[in-house]
């Protein structure tokens, strides 16, 4: 396969409304990163771009939260993730702003370029929430009530976050403004909607297959499976228009007189950030003005989008739709999107503290040797790349100890104190060719590691780099220079291991480049060598193939000094108890919640209204899994009386099979409600405890059926 002449990567821009934790970066950072170094080191022209979202409601709300204006929110957080992201070492060649004039002007040009088409908008009035306390209508955000799938009390109009279903506010049951806390009221209202149904047929042969309009344009199967899973279960479920204008303040002003209080939907405007980062770069650094087309135009260069797989559906369907309307766009080559990264078994909750920011981590590892490294190692050893994974503190300490630093960390000392010990620190000069033969099968070695990256299989990629170092240690190991030693210093045995041991430990410094940099970089010192450079592995390949050695016999190397400071070491206990700490707050997390106090009592009601609801005693006669819907089950009551079908959100906690013949309490008199196809003719009551466990409240086993409660 022909190598493109540019490739054009980019990260998820980040949104500025809180910081981000581990999962961000193993999600949409470090995968990029990997591969944008890995390029380089090639002596590709890449350019990565990223750059902060800024727009939209998550940021106006999140600065009331905090009390302070949108701009102060997208101040704080910016700088906290370009910082972050740089001390982290991810290599952005920009990391530019969705607030930047540059980016409202194109994403504002954009729009206009799709509006002129002609057929790509369509324009509707439509009722939408209103609250007319704060006279302003509500983004979807800004709506909260029950959830019609599922039943969760606070879904928010977009999405439910319990089962994970796309809303639209009008789904809501009990809809309520966040703002005043009142029932919004539906006024009309005009948007813009993009027609995205006309692009359905293309999108579905690009997917599918990797062409278009006939020709290829990638082979389907290098695209993650669950990505094009993802993107198909869309397509066949059919596109509709999106409207991509709100009645907001905050965001980009809607190009148009006619539209005046209204600004670009945040999705439409965010992945135009990549344009906009491209051509800041380009101002940034003296190129001619049209010189960003060549990265999104030009036939061959290569568009990688690296996300989280929240944001498939943008990245494979709207985006492309928008670039293939505008015309003139390249589509993404590649969209390796990760999956997710838990916490501890659990999902990173910002609200119950469960997770670790990133800031967070370099706080409280601040006095950890190459803590930077020791996570990003930790994060792509168990990258979610095509399930998600769990962190794990002690997984973290295995990694390091184990791999990092008896493995390579370890390699890489002996090599330094033996070759200081020998030679006063000079590569010894082998007189034979014995060395070549060792060199060819760590060769074989980086080849592994190149195919892993180029096929964005970066886990198997760091694996890899440990049997290139694992491969160093029993290479040195296997010859024991220091029992030969003891013989015949002279031997040509031990110059030749120690000249191959030199030449991997070099080898190593270039492989760990991508991955762990800092590590790259500092075994680059330990040689007494420059750090490592772009180009620099093409060229090493190039050596190894022409059998030449990438360090000279007589090279003077640096003084030894450790790589990674083993955390489990009985001699300084500094860095267990860092790890203790961690896990000390998770499990203050966990007690915490088992203790906390109980719900306050509601706002008092009258007898009347309880007196309203008519709750029965019954049996529960069959249960059933809703198909597709993991929190519900279908249940047959017999009430005495008659029987009825109710819709409970209970299949999570209870095996339909378990529940058969168990006496409940219905309230019989509620309003039928239709729950994924199946009507709900009542609800039988649970107590749920401080664990979110649930209880059936049961009558004694022989009471009848069908008797009132009151
Ligand atoms: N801010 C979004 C998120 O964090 C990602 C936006 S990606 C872009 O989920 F393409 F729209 F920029
Ligand atoms: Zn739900």
């Amino acid at each position: 396969m022909k190598n493109p002449k540019r490739y054009l990567v980019t990260s998820a821009l980040p949104y500025t409304n809180g910081p981000q934790h581990l999962g961000h970066l193993a999600g949409a950072y470090l995968p990029a990163d990997i591969f944008v170094r890995y390029l380089r080191l090639m002596g590709r022209d890449v350019l990565y771009v990223c750059g902060s979202d800024e727009h939209g409601a998550a940021i106006t709300i999140q600065a009331k939260k905090e009390g302070i204006t949108p701009r102060d929110i997208i101040d704080k957080y910016h700088k906290l993730h370009e910082e972050t992201f740089q001390k982290m070492g991810i290599s952005f060649d920009i990391y530019h702003r969705t607030s930047d004039p540059l980016h409202h002007k194109t994403a504002q040009d954009f729009f206009t370029k799709l509006l002129e088409r002609g057929d790509q908008f369509d324009e509707k009035v439509s009722e939408q929430y209103y609250d007319a306390d704060f006279d302003q209508f509500l983004a979807d955000r800004y709506i909260s009530g029950e959830c019609p799938r599922c039943g969760h009390a606070e879904a928010f109009g977009d999405q439910c976050e319990n089962c994970g279903s796309d809303l639209s506010p009008t789904e809501l049951v009990n809809p309520k403004s966040t703002l005043s806390g009142k029932t919004p009221i539906l006024r009309e209202t005009k948007h813009w909607f993009f027609k995205l149904d006309k692009h359905e047929e293309w999108l579905k042969e690009w997917i599918k297959d990797g062409s278009v309009d006939g020709a290829v344009h990638h082979n389907a199967k290098d695209w993650k499976k669950h990505v094009v899973g993802q993107c198909l279960s869309w397509l066949d479920n059919g596109l509709h228009a999106r409207s991509i204008t709100r009645d907001l303040s905050w965001g980009i002003k809607v190009p148009l007189k006619e539209a005046d209080g209204k600004v670009l939907y945040v999705w439409f405007d965010a992945p135009i950030g990549y344009i906009s980062a491209t051509k800041q770069w380009c101002l940034d650094n003296g190129k001619p003005e049209d010189e960003w087309k060549k990265y999104w135009q030009d036939e061959d260069s290569e568009l990688i989008h690296f996300i989280g797989k929240d944001n498939i559906v943008f990245h494979c369907i709207v985006f492309p739709a928008m670039l293939k309307a505008h015309g003139d766009f390249l589509l993404p080559k590649n969209v390796p999107a990760n999956q997710f990264l838990n916490f501890e078994g659990q999902k990173f909750s910002k609200s119950r503290g469960w997770g670790i920011q990133q800031f967070e981590y370099l706080e409280a590892f601040k006095d950890f040797p190459n803590k930077e490294d020791a996570m990003r190692y930790a994060l792509i050893r168990n990258m979610p790349e095509n399930r998600d994974a769990d962190f794990k503190w002690d997984d973290f300490v295995d990694f390091h100890d184990n791999e990092l630093a008896n493995n390579l960390g370890n390699f890489v000392n002996r090599v330094v104190v033996l070759t200081n010990k020998y030679y006063e620190g000079k590569v010894p000069t082998p007189t034979t060719d014995g060395w070549k033969a060792p060199m060819a099968t760590a060769l074989e070695l980086v080849k592994k590691i190149q195919a892993a990256i180029e096929s964005y299989s970066f886990k198997n990629a760091i694996q890899h780099l440990m049997e290139l170092s694992s491969f160093g240690n029993t290479y040195l190991q296997d010859i024991s220079p220091w029992k030969l030693w003891k013989e015949n210093p002279d031997a040509n045995e031990i110059t030749e291991c120690m000249f191959v041991s030199n030449q991997i430990v070099c080898l190593l410094s270039t492989c760990a480049h991508p991955f762990i940099p800092f590590t790259g970089d500092k075994i680059r010192t330990l040689l007494n060598q420059d750090v490592v450079k772009n180009g620099d592995l093409a060229t090493v390949i190039s050596q190894l193939e022409a059998g030449e050695p990438l360090i000279a016999g007589g090279h003077k190397i640096g003084e030894p000094s450790l790589l990674f400071a083993k955390i489990n070491d009985k001699k300084d206990t500094s860095r267990l108890a860092m790890i203790e700490a961690q896990k000390t707050k998770l499990s203050n997390i966990v007690a915490s919640e088992e203790t906390k106090s109980f719900e306050a009592v509601k706002a008092e009601t009258s007898f009347d209204d309880f007196t309203k609801m008519d709750i029965r005693t019954g049996t529960i006669l069959a249960a059933e899994k809703i198909p597709k819907a993991n929190k519900l089950l279908k249940i047959e009551v017999d009430l005495g009386f008659e029987k009825r079908t109710v819709v409970s959100g209970i299949a999570k906690h209870f095996k339909p099979e378990e529940i058969i013949g168990k006496k409940v309490l219905v309230l019989a008199n509620l309003a039928p409600r239709e729950l994924r196809g199946v009507e709900s003719q009542g609800m039988i009551l649970m107590a749920e405890n401080e664990k979110g466990e649930l209880s059936f409240v049961s009558p004694p086993d022989e009471f009848g059926n069908g008797f009132t409660v009151r």
